[in-house]
């Protein structure tokens, strides 16, 4: 489903991506795990066609998306549902609103239709209670929840990406988050999510990557993660290891 070959960005002189590459098909659940700055939310963007590699190849579904125009990449990016890192909903629109905002722009839905959607949406996310609340309003595990609903509105997306859905939230929303991540991707649909916390891409992945200096580090399961001997990695894995000792 996804193709990086060789891929290399930067910003300005700074190299970010340098030579990247790795294959993750349709229904691989993939957490791409690496230290702050290391390029995690820019390998996000390069496969929505929201930024261009300096060199490489980027394939989706097998077409290069490089080289495609912003018409073709509109239609690339409906495969995909994506959470990103912040910001993820409009401040000034409630919660039914912010979750009908892509019903509004891309569909001809009715009035009516776009309430049963919003409502239906929110049941699944857990939030149908907050639909007329501000995002102010919101604890931070609720405002995740939320945009998630809304990066599931309009279409039905053949992978999930999530960036850091978990950032910043405590243990049990963080959980819930992780859950409902896991029960979106039932039915066969894949997810790549991008995240500092090793404990939560154990919840959702079966496979995971690790970025440095803007390379794959390591690729491989579960049990070759925790039995791995690469200090980056066991630096990652200390926070898990120390509370599993606490509990
Ligand atoms: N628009 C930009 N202009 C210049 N540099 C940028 C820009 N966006 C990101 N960077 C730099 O590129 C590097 C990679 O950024 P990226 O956001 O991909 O990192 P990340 O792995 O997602 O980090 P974090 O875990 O903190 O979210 C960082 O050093 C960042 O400072
Ligand atoms: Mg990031």
């Amino acid at each position: 489903m996804i193709v990086f070959d060789r891929v290399y960005f930067s910003y300005g002189s700074r190299t970010i991506l340098n030579g990247l590459s790795f294959s993750i098909g349709p229904q691989e659940r993939v957490a791409i795990l690496g230290g702050s700055g290391e390029g995690k939310t820019t390998i996000l963007k390069l496969i929505m066609g929201l930024i261009k590699p300096d060199s490489g190849i980027i394939l989706v579904d097998g077409e290069d998306i490089t080289i495609k125009s912003e018409a073709h990449l509109r239609e690339v990016r409906l495969k995909f549902s994506i959470v990103f890192q912040e910001g993820a909903l409009f401040d000034s629109l409630n919660v039914k609103e912010n979750v009908a905002f892509c019903l509004r722009e891309y569909t001809k839905m009715t009035e009516e239709e776009i309430d049963g959607r919003v409502r239906e949406l929110l049941r699944v996310v857990g939030m149908e209670h907050a639909i007329g609340l501000m995002p102010d309003e919101l604890s931070g595990g609720m405002h995740r929840r939320v945009a998630i609903a809304r990066s599931l509105a309009a279409y039905d997306p053949l992978m999930f990406l999530y960036d850091e859905p978990t950032a910043g939230l405590d243990p049990i929303s963080a959980d819930t988050i992780c859950r409902l991540i896991l029960d979106l991707a039932g039915g066969g649909r894949g997810l790549i999510m991008v995240t500092h916390k090793v404990s939560d891409a154990l919840k959702v992945a079966g496979r995971f990557m690790f970025l440095k200096e803007g390379r794959v580090l390591f690729d491989g399961d579960r049990e070759n993660l925790v039995r791995t001997a690469l200090p980056e990695i066991r630096m990652f894995m200390s926070e898990l290891e120390c509370k599993l000792t606490k509990e």
